[in-house]
Formats: structure tokens, C-alpha cells, sequence
């Protein structure tokens, strides 16, 4: 067989695979062999391939190949379409109020501190190692409206190789804490100097994105500003949407010649097919209707609607209109930083739903497996990058051992890699979780001890 000498295949992985596709929540490849390249593609995925045949083919070594245990399997890493690193400091906490006080007694006032680098850089740092820790090996942060802050995340991401989109938050009204606001233009500059200064480092994996905070903190002209911004560049977007019923009502009341939340965004050019809109619980159908239209899509973020007790998203429903949807944890609204604990709340939500409901059509666990690798790469429109494991993609993934010392939970007999796989979504934690690699590259357990 003729050498493919122009790939070098850097790693092979031999065991079993789960991922979603367009098709199947979830596919199933035991006894699969998989080959990554130095650059982190993926360059063969061979259900019951032949090593011997396919080391002939490729030209790897033996000692190359990496053979899984019974009890472990590789899945997509996990993306996190929705959190606020910034927020990381004080989660767990602070969940008594509903948003629009939350915000003003909780996170404005912590905001304001990132002006600190040194501040932004020990927060940064701890959100970034946990959330890997925890299987994200996307994330798409909201940080705080300081530049020099927002970069420093972005460096810190690169360091210790996460795929990231990073937001340096756009606001300039805000009645509750005065100095944490900025003036139109200085926003609509300094998100210019944002841009240029990240995309200068040329990380490979992370990238900028345009973050209005919500259409209540900001003017109709900065909303202008950074749809052109967006446009002119071809970039990411990301803010909130429909989040809680005060929200929804103080919209209508600034904006009272547009006729929805969703035409606020949409007016200002904010509605793409590259923006992340988080929440989404009282959007109409007719608004669904223009996200599946524009292509924008929607974090789902059920711990924080929660806690918040902002409202239930009908994951469904924007499922039936076409909508992409991914997961976010949105902490620090929501407690946990980990996309583990959202497909948990994302199954209950859709539950309460159905008891509310009984003709409501509750969400599979495998289907929240989709929203929550595949999906939610495509929310962030990088699935031609990462989200399943498929040729030329990125390898993103996760080994995955349901049976280690210690673990949160037991396996009491042979099991199907399905049943596997719904015990650690239901039970499992970071324990469970041994190694992760972004783009081909091992991230964790960590090279250092520090964290
Ligand atoms: N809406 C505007 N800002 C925020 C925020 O920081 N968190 C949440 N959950 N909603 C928001
Ligand atoms: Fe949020």
C-alpha cells in the first residue's frame, strides 16, 4: 500500500468513541481507531480498523498508538457557549436576587475590580485551569469592560490551551454603579483596540468576539457601533436575550419603536450567523422565527435561570423552529462551572417542563449530549473546526474512565458504552474526567501542580 508521506500521524487513539452528528445524538464506535496529526486534525477514524493495516498506511509506529482500557471512551470535548470568567470569583454565592438586582448588588460592583490586572490575572487564571478541568475545551467568556483585563484572559487561555472566544463587555449606561460604565465612543474604541491587540498575538485558538452586554446597558448608537464593527470584520457576537420578565419589560420600555427584544438586536445588525444570544426563555415564536432565519443562536443556560429564577427555555420549541443551541453554565448566575452540571439542569428543566405539560416532548439524554458538544459548537459557528469527530476536524476530546479509584460512582456489571456514557453524564465529575486535549493537544492533568 502506497505511504501517505504528506500526513504525519502524530498520535492514534484504539478504543471506543461517542459523538453526535447532524443525524445521531449520539453514534456509538466501539472498537474504532483514530489517527491525529501534529497540527491537532483528525486524520482517520476507522470503525473496526485493522492497526496493522492502517500503521501500513500511515506510517505510524506501533508504540504510537494509544489502547483503552474497557471501562474508558473518548467523547467530544464539552463547550461552554456562555460564561462570564469574570463572574468565577464569586460563584456559588449571591444567587437570592432576581437579575436586574443581581447585577446591580453583586457583579457591577465586582466587575469594576478587573481594573486590577493582578486581580484579572489570579480570577483568569483559576477559571480557565477549572473549566478545562472540567471538560471544556471551548469557552466563550464574557470578561469585563477593561481591555487590558480582557486581553490578559485571552493570553491566559492561549497558556494553558483552551479554544476561546473572548469578550471585552460593552456598556455604556448603567444607573446602579456610575464608574462602571463607559462613555459611546471610548466602548466602540476601545473594542477596535481590543480586537487589534488579540488577533496581533495570533493564538490559534482564541479569538475575539463583540459583547454588548444587553440591550438595557447599552445605547442605541453603541449597539450601531459594534454591529458595524462586527460586520466590517466579519466577527463573533455575543449578549444576552429575553433572559427574565423585568428585563424583557424595561426593553420595551427604551426601545419602544422596535418590536421585539429580537428587533433590537436585529436592527443594530447584532443578528448573525456567527452570534450567541444567551437565555432566550421569552422569546416568541415569531422571534424564533428571525434567529433561524438570521442564523443566530441561542445559549441555553438552565443553571442560571434557575437560581436567578429568571424563566424555563423551551429547548424544544427552539429546537422545532431550526435554532442552534448550545450550553453555557453563565457564571457566575449560574453556580457551576461545569457543561456536566448543564446537561443535568437541561434534562431537568426539560422535565419540569413536561410535568407542567404532558404533551410537552421531553429532551433525551442523548440529545443534551448533542447541545452540548456538536450543538454547541455550532452556536458558535466552529463546527467546521471542532464538536464531533469527523476528517479535518480539530481533535477535541476527552478519555473518559467511569470506573476510577475513588469516583463518584459504581458500575455494577457489563454495560453497553451507552449506559456507560449516561452514568457519567448523570453521575460522573472531574474525576472521571482523565485527560483532555484541545486540538491534538493533552491539557490536562496539568504539565504544572499550581492551581
Ligand atoms: N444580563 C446582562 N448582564 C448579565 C450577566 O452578567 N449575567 C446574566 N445572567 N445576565 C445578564
Ligand atoms: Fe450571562
Amino acid at each position: 500500500p502506497s505511504k501517505e508521506t504528506t500526513v504525519c500521524v502524530a498520535q492514534v487513539f484504539r478504543g471506543t468513541f461517542v459523538h453526535s452528528t447532524l443525524e445521531d445524538p449520539l453514534e456509538v464506535l466501539d472498537n474504532t481507531v483514530l489517527g491525529v496529526d501534529k497540527k491537532g486534525k483528525i486524520v482517520f477514524i476507522e470503525k473496526g480498523g485493522d492497526v496493522k493495516s492502517l500503521s501500513d498506511k500511515w506510517g505510524f509506529l506501533d508504540k504510537d498508538v494509544r489502547q483503552l482500557d474497557p471501562h474508558e471512551f473518548i467523547m467530544p470535548g464539552l463547550v461552554d457557549s456562555h460564561i462570564h470568567a469574570s463572574q468565577y470569583s464569586y460563584s456559588g454565592t449571591a444567587l437570592d436576587l432576581p437579575l436586574l438586582q443581581w447585577l446591580n448588588t453583586y457583579t457591577f460592583p465586582v466587575e469594576s475590580q478587573y481594573k486590577d490586572l493582578k486581580f484579572a490575572d489570579k480570577v483568569y487564571n483559576k477559571v480557565v485551569r477549572r473549566t478545562l478541568r472540567n471538560g471544556t475545551t471551548t469557552a466563550c467568556y464574557f470578561a469585563t469592560i477593561h481591555t487590558d483585563a480582557s486581553l490578559l484572559l485571552g493570553e491566559i487561555a492561549n497558556k494553558l490551551g483552551q479554544r476561546a472566544l473572548v469578550g471585552k463587555v460593552c456598556m455604556d449606561r448603567n444607573d446602579a454603579v456610575n464608574d462602571y460604565k463607559e462613555k459611546t465612543e471610548e466602548s466602540s474604541g476601545e473594542t477596535k483596540r481590543f480586537i487589534q491587540k488579540l488577533m496581533e498575538k495570533k493564538y490559534p485558538h482564541v479569538r475575539p468576539i463583540v459583547t454588548p452586554r444587553f440591550a438595557i446597558s447599552c445605547t442605541s448608537g453603541l449597539l450601531r457601533e459594534l454591529g458595524d464593527i462586527a460586520k466590517n470584520s466579519n466577527l463573533h457576537i455575543q449578549s444576552h436575550i429575553s433572559e427574565n420578565k423585568e428585563e424583557c419589560e424595561m426593553v420595551k420600555k427604551l426601545f419602544p419603536d422596535l418590536k421585539s427584544y429580537t428587533d433590537v438586536y436585529l436592527k443594530h445588525n447584532l443578528l448573525t450567523d456567527k452570534t450567541v444570544m444567551a437565555h432566550g426563555c421569552y422569546l416568541s415564536d415569531a422571534e424564533l422565527q428571525v434567529f433561524h432565519g438570521t442564523g443566530a443562536s441561542i445559549s441555553h443556560c438552565p443553571n442560571s435561570n434557575i437560581s436567578l429564577c429568571s424563566g424555563m427555555l423551551d429547548v424544544r420549541n427552539a429546537l422545532n423552529h431550526k435554532v442552534k443551541v448550545g450550553l453555557g453554565t453563565d457564571v457566575g448566575g449560574g453556580y457551576s462551572p461545569s457543561i456536566l452540571n448543564a446537561i443535568r439542569r437541561t434534562l431537568m428543566t426539560s422535565k419540569a417542563l413536561t410535568i407542567q405539560n404532558p404533551s410537552h416532548q421531553t429532551l433525551t439524554f442523548e440529545e443534551v449530549f448533542r447541545l452540548a458538544t456538536l450543538g454547541g459548537s455550532q452556536a458558535l459557528s466552529l463546527d467546521s473546526e471542532t464538536g464531533n469527530f469527523e476528517v479535518g476536524k480539530d481533535f477535541d476530546a476527552l478519555l473518559v474512565n467511569v470506573c476510577v479509584p475513588e469516583g463518584p460512582m459504581d458500575i455494577c456489571g457489563p454495560e453497553p458504552t451507552k449506559v456507560l456514557l449516561e452514568k457519567f453524564l448523570n453521575l460522573g465529575d472531574d474525576r472521571n474526567i482523565c485527560e483532555v486535549y484541545v486540538a491534538g493537544r493533552r491539557v490536562v492533568p496539568f504539565a504544572d501542580k499550581a492551581s
